[in-house]
């Protein structure tokens, strides 16, 4: 199979970009990481590149010319396919633009509910029955592209924002595998 080549965005600890990369290694997973993108320097997920010797950038969304940046990256790794996992910014109306390949999102809620930030303090405030993730086209509006996978599961009296945070990133390493396998299967 021709795999596609792939870039991950992050912002924090990059538990999912390492699982991403722990799953490119089979032969059958339909994509390479190719690069990786980040808006923190102090970004703990860096590791997992430098681990794995993918090349990524470090990017200040406060510069003019950041997206631009992004892009030529892009292009120099003939990148076809972007993951965000757990990246906290917003992707502009004009970088989809620019990039019109597809972009998937990993969010830590069953969309369309608690799109967002805060989304486990939210959960529980609410006092939600169930909660979990969601993998889904990114598209001009923020977490409302269309829905490829949902995992799910019953909240308990015990669980606080840790507990669920925790149940919620362990269905987010079969979600996210999952949704690209789906995206690829007939390609
Ligand atoms: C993930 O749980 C993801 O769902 C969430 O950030 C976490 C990143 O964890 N994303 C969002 O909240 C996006 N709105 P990781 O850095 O360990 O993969």
């Amino acid at each position: 199979m021709v795999k596609k080549n792939a870039c991950i965005f992050i912002s924090g600890k990059g538990t999912n970009l390492s699982n991403l990369i722990k799953k490119s290694r089979d032969y059958n997973f339909p994509i390479n990481i190719r690069l990786v993108v980040t808006n923190n320097k102090e970004a703990k997920g860096i590791i997992h590149a430098k681990k794995n010797s993918i090349p990524y950038i470090v990017i200040n969304t406060n510069s003019r010319y950041f997206e631009n940046q992004i892009i030529t990256n892009l292009n120099i790794h003939n990148i076809s396919f972007i993951c965000l996992a757990g990246y906290m910014k917003i992707i502009s109306k004009n970088f989809l633009k620019r990039f019109r390949k597809t972009i998937i999102n990993i969010h830590p809620s069953l969309l369309p509910k608690f799109k967002g930030l805060n989304t486990f303090s939210r959960i529980l405030k609410n006092k939600e029955v169930k909660t979990g993730c969601t993998v889904h086209y990114v598209n001009e509006k923020l977490d409302e592209g269309n829905i490829i996978n949902k995992k799910s599961f019953f909240i308990t009296k015990q669980d606080d924002e840790a507990k669920l945070k925790y149940k919620t990133q362990k269905l987010e390493y079969f979600a996210f595998p999952e949704a690209i396998y789906k995206i690829f299967k007939d390609n």
